[in-house]
Protein backbone atom coordinates (compact mmCIF):
# COMPACT_ATOMS: atom_id res chain seq x y z
CA UNK A 1 0.00 0.00 0.00
CA UNK A 2 1.25 3.22 -0.71
CA UNK A 3 0.77 6.04 1.83
CA UNK A 4 0.91 9.74 1.35
CA UNK A 5 0.41 12.78 3.70
CA UNK A 6 -0.23 15.56 1.08
CA UNK A 7 -2.44 16.80 -1.14
CA UNK A 8 0.31 17.17 -4.15
CA UNK A 9 2.01 13.94 -3.62
CA UNK A 10 -1.56 11.88 -4.11
CA UNK A 11 -2.70 13.72 -6.81
CA UNK A 12 0.06 13.12 -9.16
CA UNK A 13 0.32 9.58 -7.91
CA UNK A 14 -2.95 8.82 -8.73
CA UNK A 15 -2.92 11.03 -11.97
CA UNK A 16 -0.41 8.45 -13.57
CA UNK A 17 -2.59 5.68 -12.16
CA UNK A 18 -5.95 6.51 -13.12
CA UNK A 19 -5.49 6.18 -16.97
CA UNK A 20 -9.06 4.90 -17.29
CA UNK A 21 -9.25 2.99 -14.17
CA UNK A 22 -12.10 3.29 -11.62
CA UNK A 23 -11.51 4.27 -8.18
CA UNK A 24 -13.32 3.53 -5.04
CA UNK A 25 -12.97 5.59 -1.82
CA UNK A 26 -13.76 5.32 1.62
CA UNK A 27 -12.77 7.97 4.03
CA UNK A 28 -12.55 7.60 7.61
CA UNK A 29 -11.05 9.24 10.88
CA UNK A 30 -8.90 6.16 11.53
CA UNK A 31 -9.24 3.32 14.54
CA UNK A 32 -10.31 0.92 12.19
CA UNK A 33 -12.80 -1.45 12.85
CA UNK A 34 -14.84 -4.27 10.80
CA UNK A 35 -17.04 -1.88 9.69
CA UNK A 36 -14.56 0.15 7.74
CA UNK A 37 -12.89 -2.91 6.67
CA UNK A 38 -16.30 -3.99 5.44
CA UNK A 39 -16.50 -0.70 3.28
CA UNK A 40 -12.90 -1.16 1.81
CA UNK A 41 -13.62 -5.19 0.87
CA UNK A 42 -17.11 -3.51 -1.37
CA UNK A 43 -14.64 -0.94 -2.58
CA UNK A 44 -12.35 -3.52 -3.90
CA UNK A 45 -15.32 -5.57 -5.20
CA UNK A 46 -16.15 -2.17 -7.54
CA UNK A 47 -13.14 -0.96 -8.36
CA UNK A 48 -9.82 -1.17 -9.67
CA UNK A 49 -7.87 1.05 -7.35
CA UNK A 50 -9.27 1.30 -3.95
CA UNK A 51 -8.20 4.67 -1.88
CA UNK A 52 -8.86 5.29 2.24
CA UNK A 53 -8.57 8.27 4.04
CA UNK A 54 -7.64 8.83 7.66
CA UNK A 55 -7.69 12.01 8.80
CA UNK A 56 -9.42 13.46 12.58
CA UNK A 57 -11.18 16.35 11.51
CA UNK A 58 -10.92 18.56 14.12
CA UNK A 59 -13.80 20.97 12.56
CA UNK A 60 -16.18 18.73 13.23
CA UNK A 61 -15.75 18.15 16.46
CA UNK A 62 -18.23 20.68 18.49
CA UNK A 63 -16.60 19.71 22.21
CA UNK A 64 -13.05 20.04 22.46
CA UNK A 65 -12.75 17.07 24.95
CA UNK A 66 -14.21 14.79 22.11
CA UNK A 67 -11.51 15.41 19.62
CA UNK A 68 -8.40 14.95 22.18
CA UNK A 69 -10.52 11.86 23.41
CA UNK A 70 -11.08 10.24 19.62
CA UNK A 71 -9.42 6.60 19.06
CA UNK A 72 -6.04 7.22 17.22
CA UNK A 73 -4.20 4.02 15.91
CA UNK A 74 -2.54 4.51 13.10
CA UNK A 75 -0.19 2.24 12.60
CA UNK A 76 -3.08 -0.81 13.65
CA UNK A 77 -4.57 0.96 10.75
CA UNK A 78 -1.76 0.75 8.01
CA UNK A 79 -1.45 -2.83 9.51
CA UNK A 80 -5.33 -3.59 8.32
CA UNK A 81 -5.52 -2.05 5.30
CA UNK A 82 -2.25 -3.64 4.15
CA UNK A 83 -3.71 -7.11 4.60
CA UNK A 84 -7.07 -6.12 2.93
CA UNK A 85 -5.38 -4.85 -0.18
CA UNK A 86 -6.37 -1.00 0.04
CA UNK A 87 -3.86 0.23 -2.57
CA UNK A 88 -3.57 4.22 -1.48
CA UNK A 89 -3.70 5.56 2.07
CA UNK A 90 -4.22 9.18 2.20
CA UNK A 91 -3.42 10.47 6.07
CA UNK A 92 -2.80 14.15 6.20
CA UNK A 93 -1.81 16.10 9.08
CA UNK A 94 -4.17 19.20 10.29
CA UNK A 95 -2.10 22.05 8.16
CA UNK A 96 -1.97 20.16 4.91
CA UNK A 97 -6.16 19.38 5.25
CA UNK A 98 -6.58 23.15 6.15
CA UNK A 99 -3.31 25.85 5.90
CA UNK A 100 -6.15 28.63 6.26
CA UNK A 101 -8.83 29.04 8.07
CA UNK A 102 -12.28 27.66 7.51
CA UNK A 103 -15.26 29.78 6.03
CA UNK A 104 -17.10 27.45 3.80
CA UNK A 105 -20.89 26.97 5.02
CA UNK A 106 -23.47 24.48 3.45
CA UNK A 107 -26.73 24.79 3.77
CA UNK A 108 -28.49 21.21 4.10
CA UNK A 109 -31.83 22.95 5.59
CA UNK A 110 -33.89 20.73 7.50
CA UNK A 111 -31.85 17.63 7.05
CA UNK A 112 -29.21 19.44 9.18
CA UNK A 113 -30.94 20.77 11.73
CA UNK A 114 -32.31 17.62 13.49
CA UNK A 115 -30.47 15.14 15.83
CA UNK A 116 -27.36 15.12 14.98
CA UNK A 117 -27.17 18.26 13.75
CA UNK A 118 -29.36 19.75 16.50
CA UNK A 119 -26.75 18.35 19.39
CA UNK A 120 -23.65 18.97 17.60
CA UNK A 121 -23.90 22.45 16.25
CA UNK A 122 -21.61 23.19 13.56
CA UNK A 123 -20.46 19.33 13.12
CA UNK A 124 -22.19 18.67 9.34
CA UNK A 125 -20.75 21.77 8.22
CA UNK A 126 -17.43 20.23 9.21
CA UNK A 127 -18.45 16.87 8.01
CA UNK A 128 -18.88 18.50 4.38
CA UNK A 129 -16.30 20.57 3.78
CA UNK A 130 -13.67 17.94 5.18
CA UNK A 131 -15.50 15.28 2.30
CA UNK A 132 -15.75 17.46 -0.14
CA UNK A 133 -11.96 18.52 -0.05
CA UNK A 134 -11.21 14.71 -0.22
CA UNK A 135 -13.34 14.23 -3.54
CA UNK A 136 -11.76 17.06 -4.99
CA UNK A 137 -8.22 15.66 -4.36
CA UNK A 138 -8.92 11.89 -4.86
CA UNK A 139 -11.42 12.36 -7.45
CA UNK A 140 -13.20 9.09 -7.05
CA UNK A 141 -16.02 7.29 -9.50
CA UNK A 142 -17.58 6.04 -6.09
CA UNK A 143 -17.35 6.60 -2.28
CA UNK A 144 -18.11 4.11 0.45
CA UNK A 145 -20.43 5.60 3.57
CA UNK A 146 -21.81 2.81 6.44
CA UNK A 147 -25.27 3.25 7.40
CA UNK A 148 -24.51 3.60 11.18
CA UNK A 149 -24.02 7.48 10.58
CA UNK A 150 -27.32 8.01 8.23
CA UNK A 151 -27.90 11.63 8.89
CA UNK A 152 -24.51 11.65 7.46
CA UNK A 153 -25.21 9.78 4.69
CA UNK A 154 -28.02 11.66 4.14
CA UNK A 155 -26.40 15.24 3.75
CA UNK A 156 -23.41 13.92 1.85
CA UNK A 157 -25.89 11.98 -1.28
CA UNK A 158 -27.63 16.37 -0.59
CA UNK A 159 -24.08 17.51 -0.97
CA UNK A 160 -23.13 15.25 -4.11
CA UNK A 161 -26.41 15.95 -5.84
CA UNK A 162 -26.58 19.61 -5.47
CA UNK A 163 -23.08 20.19 -6.44
CA UNK A 164 -24.02 18.01 -8.96
CA UNK A 165 -20.46 15.84 -8.73
CA UNK A 166 -19.59 13.37 -11.34
CA UNK A 167 -19.77 10.10 -8.88
CA UNK A 168 -21.79 7.46 -6.82
CA UNK A 169 -22.34 7.42 -3.33
CA UNK A 170 -22.43 3.84 -1.80
CA UNK A 171 -24.55 3.13 1.50
CA UNK A 172 -23.12 -0.12 2.99
CA UNK A 173 -24.79 -1.81 5.97
CA UNK A 174 -24.04 -1.54 9.89
CA UNK A 175 -21.88 -3.82 11.02
CA UNK A 176 -22.96 -5.55 13.97
CA UNK A 177 -21.21 -7.56 17.17
CA UNK A 178 -22.56 -10.85 17.31
CA UNK A 179 -24.97 -9.25 20.57
CA UNK A 180 -26.35 -6.28 18.30
CA UNK A 181 -24.08 -3.27 19.32
CA UNK A 182 -23.27 -1.37 16.55
CA UNK A 183 -19.79 -1.41 15.56
CA UNK A 184 -18.29 2.18 16.22
CA UNK A 185 -14.67 3.48 17.27
CA UNK A 186 -16.16 4.51 20.23
CA UNK A 187 -16.94 1.50 21.46
CA UNK A 188 -13.38 0.59 23.03
CA UNK A 189 -13.71 3.59 25.43
CA UNK A 190 -16.75 1.80 27.20
CA UNK A 191 -16.46 0.07 30.63
CA UNK A 192 -17.22 -3.56 30.78
CA UNK A 193 -20.16 -2.94 32.75
CA UNK A 194 -21.32 -0.08 29.55
CA UNK A 195 -20.44 -2.39 27.03
CA UNK A 196 -22.47 -5.37 28.78
CA UNK A 197 -25.65 -3.12 28.56
CA UNK A 198 -24.85 -1.59 25.11
CA UNK A 199 -26.86 -4.03 23.36
CA UNK A 200 -30.09 -2.82 24.46
CA UNK A 201 -30.24 0.36 22.15
CA UNK A 202 -29.91 -2.30 19.37
CA UNK A 203 -32.57 -4.71 21.12
CA UNK A 204 -35.08 -1.87 21.58
CA UNK A 205 -34.81 -0.36 17.81
CA UNK A 206 -35.30 -3.53 16.58
CA UNK A 207 -38.49 -4.16 18.59
CA UNK A 208 -39.80 -0.88 17.13
CA UNK A 209 -40.91 -3.06 14.30
CA UNK A 210 -43.62 -4.74 16.70
CA UNK A 211 -44.96 -1.38 17.56
CA UNK A 212 -45.65 -0.47 13.38
CA UNK A 213 -49.40 0.48 13.22
CA UNK A 214 -49.61 -0.49 17.07
CA UNK A 215 -49.23 2.58 18.49
CA UNK A 216 -48.45 5.99 16.84
CA UNK A 217 -44.39 6.71 16.04
CA UNK A 218 -44.50 9.09 18.81
CA UNK A 219 -45.87 6.71 21.03
CA UNK A 220 -43.36 4.47 19.77
CA UNK A 221 -40.62 6.85 20.60
CA UNK A 222 -41.75 7.69 24.01
CA UNK A 223 -41.68 3.91 24.94
CA UNK A 224 -38.44 3.46 23.02
CA UNK A 225 -36.69 6.32 25.38
CA UNK A 226 -38.94 4.57 28.24
CA UNK A 227 -37.25 1.07 27.92
CA UNK A 228 -33.97 2.96 27.29
CA UNK A 229 -34.01 5.30 30.30
CA UNK A 230 -34.57 1.75 32.25
CA UNK A 231 -30.54 1.39 32.93
CA UNK A 232 -29.62 4.64 35.03
CA UNK A 233 -26.39 4.94 32.85
CA UNK A 234 -28.15 5.78 29.58
CA UNK A 235 -28.68 9.61 28.97
CA UNK A 236 -30.92 9.63 25.51
CA UNK A 237 -30.28 12.50 23.65
CA UNK A 238 -32.72 11.95 20.78
CA UNK A 239 -34.74 9.03 19.63
CA UNK A 240 -36.53 10.30 16.42
CA UNK A 241 -39.11 8.41 13.93
CA UNK A 242 -38.81 10.11 10.99
CA UNK A 243 -38.83 10.04 7.23
CA UNK A 244 -35.95 8.11 5.92
CA UNK A 245 -35.09 10.70 2.92
CA UNK A 246 -36.33 13.75 4.55
CA UNK A 247 -35.70 13.37 8.22
CA UNK A 248 -39.08 14.88 8.95
CA UNK A 249 -40.43 13.53 11.91
CA UNK A 250 -43.88 11.87 11.04
CA UNK A 251 -47.25 11.80 12.77
CA UNK A 252 -48.45 8.20 11.03
CA UNK A 253 -46.89 4.98 10.02
CA UNK A 254 -48.33 5.58 5.72
CA UNK A 255 -46.89 9.40 6.05
CA UNK A 256 -43.53 8.25 4.24
CA UNK A 257 -42.82 5.43 2.24
CA UNK A 258 -39.71 4.78 3.87
CA UNK A 259 -39.10 5.44 7.83
CA UNK A 260 -36.32 4.83 9.73
CA UNK A 261 -35.67 5.21 13.64
CA UNK A 262 -32.51 6.99 15.07
CA UNK A 263 -30.92 7.60 18.31
CA UNK A 264 -28.22 8.95 20.34
CA UNK A 265 -27.02 7.94 23.89
CA UNK A 266 -24.56 9.22 25.85
CA UNK A 267 -23.91 6.00 28.11
CA UNK A 268 -21.30 7.21 30.54
CA UNK A 269 -18.79 9.32 29.15
CA UNK A 270 -19.35 7.60 25.47
CA UNK A 271 -21.65 8.79 23.28
CA UNK A 272 -23.72 5.93 20.63
CA UNK A 273 -25.54 6.42 17.65
CA UNK A 274 -27.59 4.18 16.06
CA UNK A 275 -30.40 3.53 13.73
CA UNK A 276 -32.82 0.88 12.33
CA UNK A 277 -34.71 1.28 8.55
CA UNK A 278 -38.01 -0.26 9.48
CA UNK A 279 -39.31 -0.15 5.93
O1 LIG B 1 -17.81 9.03 9.26
C1 LIG B 1 -16.65 9.46 9.46
O2 LIG B 1 -15.75 8.73 9.87
C2 LIG B 1 -16.36 10.92 9.20
O3 LIG B 1 -17.44 11.73 9.52
C3 LIG B 1 -15.86 11.21 7.76
C4 LIG B 1 -16.92 10.88 6.74
C5 LIG B 1 -14.61 10.39 7.49
C6 LIG B 1 -15.52 12.68 7.61
O4 LIG B 1 -14.54 13.09 8.50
Amino acid sequence: MKIFKTISSIRSYLQELRNGKSIGFVPTMGALHQGHISLVHRANLENDIVVCSIFVNPIQFNKKEDLAKYPRTIEKDIIKLDEIECDVLFAPDVDEMYPEPVFDKYDFGHLEKVMEGQHRPGHFNGVAVVVKKLFDVIEPHKAYFGLKDYQQLKIIEKMVSSLSLDMQIVSCPTLREKDGLAMSSRNVRLSKYERSIAPAIFRVLNSLKEKINQITPAEAENWAIKQLNKFVEMKVEYFSIVGADDLLSVKSWDDRPHIVACTAINLGKVRLIDNIILF
